[in-house]
């Protein structure tokens, strides 16, 4: 039998590399889209790399972007995928605000544009399309857990954007009879998560506090909560969606929610360190109230120790309402009965599992640096 071909957009991203990973494992061969920058972006998925001239490849890059139509239609023409996953995507809530129409234009424009495309090779029979949606889309939430049939009420330029993706996905499977489904997706991380989310900035924060590379880190809204899961458990749920007889749209959440304050103590205290929060709003902070010398010793390095228990009673935590948002989502919590039920599918991570595997890998990653700064050479493996 002839392998199956699924195009990803926004490969390089982290659900995009564990997606890869995935399907090649499956025995798939799996084109990517990839943007071109001026710098590699493709450390996620480095490990997964062929070269051109290799025969037989099960792992292919194209130069496209989202807000290029005829780019995206001669590559769907060329590859015929059997199944497309769209998860290229300008990502970040904040960052929104401030690239409002570019994000509408990559983020609900571009799910259009892969759409029409399909249509237009006459694929649609053929084309399977998992399209990336979010809890975002829940934003000033109108029922607590949010399902399938709770309303939309976005909150960010992201969302909006997001929400046009959602609904023009829904009406291409019900104009076109289109094998079309939208993933409703809550926050989910892992060692690969962008820098700049708030679990990784939490966690590679709590490395280099616990490494003595930095005093304090600063963040937005600590009292929001969001429903966190792990991306590898994530971007199984997309494949099921494709695999499923008839297109459809799933909630996929872990069911708990927990405040950004819970996280931060949460990841300290993979490290042995206890933090305690006081003050509130702006003035609120976080610092360290004892170690637990054995866990300490044991996850960052014996050697660490004398010098981080002088930091006993230091502040580590503060905030900073250059991260706050214009409009924020207070609370997101997903009822995923319906994926638990028709996919089979439910989540294998907990949440201390989760931050447990961020801060250990990103205390070795930031050991590297620690390791680059006394003179040594860079060697960079997001998936060690
Ligand atoms: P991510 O790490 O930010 O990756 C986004 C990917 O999209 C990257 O490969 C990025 O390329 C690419 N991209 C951005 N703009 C593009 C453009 N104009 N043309 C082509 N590619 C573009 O995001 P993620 O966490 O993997 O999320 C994947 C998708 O799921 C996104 O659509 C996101 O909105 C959605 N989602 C994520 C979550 C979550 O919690 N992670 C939850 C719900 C939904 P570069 O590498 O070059 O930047
Ligand atoms: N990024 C960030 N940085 N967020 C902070 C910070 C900070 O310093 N301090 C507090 N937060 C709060 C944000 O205000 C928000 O309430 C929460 O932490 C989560 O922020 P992010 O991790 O940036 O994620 P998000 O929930 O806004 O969006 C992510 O999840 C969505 C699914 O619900 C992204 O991955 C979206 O692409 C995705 O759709």
């Amino acid at each position: 039998m002839s392998k199956k071909v699924a195009l990803i957009t926004g490969v390089t991203g982290q659900d995009g590399a564990y997606l890869a990973e995935y399907l090649i494992k499956k025995g798939y061969i799996v084109h990517g889209l990839k943007r071109r920058s001026s710098l590699f972006n493709t450390d996620r998925i480095d490990h997964l790399y062929q070269d051109p001239h290799d025969e037989n490849r099960n792992m292919i890059l194209h130069y496209g972007d989202m807000t290029d139509s005829m780019n995206l239609t001669r590559i769907i023409g060329d590859v015929q995928p059997d199944e497309i996953y769209n998860l290229a995507a300008m990502s970040h809530v904040k960052v929104s605000f401030d690239t409002p129409e570019y994000t509408a234009n990559a983020d609900g424009i571009g799910t259009l544009r892969v759409l029409e495309a399909v249509r237009l090779l006459n694929l649609t029979q053929k084309t399977r399309i998992y399209q990336a949606s979010t809890s975002e889309l829940y934003g000033l939430v109108q029922e607590i857990p949010q399902k399938e049939t709770t309303p939309f009420y976005p909150r960010s330029p992201y969302a909006v954007a997001k929400l046009y993706a959602y609904w023009i996905t829904v009406n291409y499977r019900e104009a076109y009879g289109m094998h079309a489904s939208n993933g409703i997706l809550f926050n989910h991380e892992s060692p690969l998560r962008g820098e700049t989310f708030v679990t990784r900035k939490v966690t590679r924060a709590v490395a280099r506090i616990a490494l003595n590379l930095q005093e304090k880190v600063y963040m937005g809204n600590l009292s929001s909560k969001r429903d966190w899961g792990h991306a590898k458990d994530y971007i199984k749920a997309m494949y099921l969606i494709l695999q499923q007889d008839e297109p459809d749209d799933y909630v996929i959440s872990t069911g708990v929610t927990t405040t950004i304050r819970d996280f931060i103590k949460m990841s300290f205290s993979e490290v042995g360190v206890e933090v305690e929060f006081r003050g509130s709003d702006e003035k609120e902070e976080g610092y360290i109230v004892s170690v637990n010398d054995e866990v300490f010793a044991k996850t960052v390095g014996e050697a660490h120790l004398p010098a981080f228990k002088k930091r006993i009673g230091n502040v580590v935590v503060g905030v900073d309402p250059a991260y706050f948002r214009p409009t924020e989502v207070d609370i997101l919590i997903g009822d995923n009965t319906k994926a638990r039920t028709k996919l089979g599918w439910e989540p294998t991570y907990d949440l201390k599992a989760l931050c447990q595997d961020m801060v250990l890998h990103d205390i070795e990653v930031m050991k590297r640096e620690e390791f680059l700064k006394n003179g040594g050479y860079r060697i960079m493996n997001y998936f060690e």
